[in-house]
């Protein structure tokens, strides 16, 4: 996965980050092989801002793909809390990202956030 991490992070270049500077990128890969790049957009109302993740993962259900449609997503960087809430929702069963130490870590959705919410019923 250090590949796919490496290319997010060519893709991180491309983030709008005017406010943080702080420049996030993810790939999303498809079951069947196909890629969706993201990147953070930012707004100066800072709180609507988007994060790199949601950006692909928006942009593979816009494509018509469905949780359980992900075979692995490449971050730049850890995800935050909240995207680590709709990598549980995809069931992303590889996520890969760039520790602040460097190293690149793999885990799972699930992993990533323990005992994960779902909506009852
Ligand atoms: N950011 C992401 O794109 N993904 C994350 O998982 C962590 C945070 C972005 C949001 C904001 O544009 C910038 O990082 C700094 O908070």
């Amino acid at each position: 996965m250090k590949e796919l991490v490496e290319r997010a992070e060519e893709v991180s270049k491309r983030a709008y980050a005017p406010y943080s500077n702080y420049h996030v990128g993810a790939i999303v890969r498809t079951t069947d092989g196909r890629e969706f790049e993201g990147t953070n957009v930012e707004n100066a109302a800072y709180p609507l801002t988007q994060c790199a993740e949601k950006t692909a993962l928006g942009a593979a259900a816009s494509a018509g793909y469905r949780p359980g449609d992900i075979a692995a997503v490449a971050i730049s960087a850890s995800p935050c809390g909240g995207c680590r809430q709709w990598l549980h929702e995809w069931r992303v069963p590889q996520v890969s990202y760039r520790r602040d130490d460097g190293s690149i870590a793999t885990r799972t959705a699930a992993e990533l956030l323990p005992d994960g919410w779902n909506l009852p019923g």
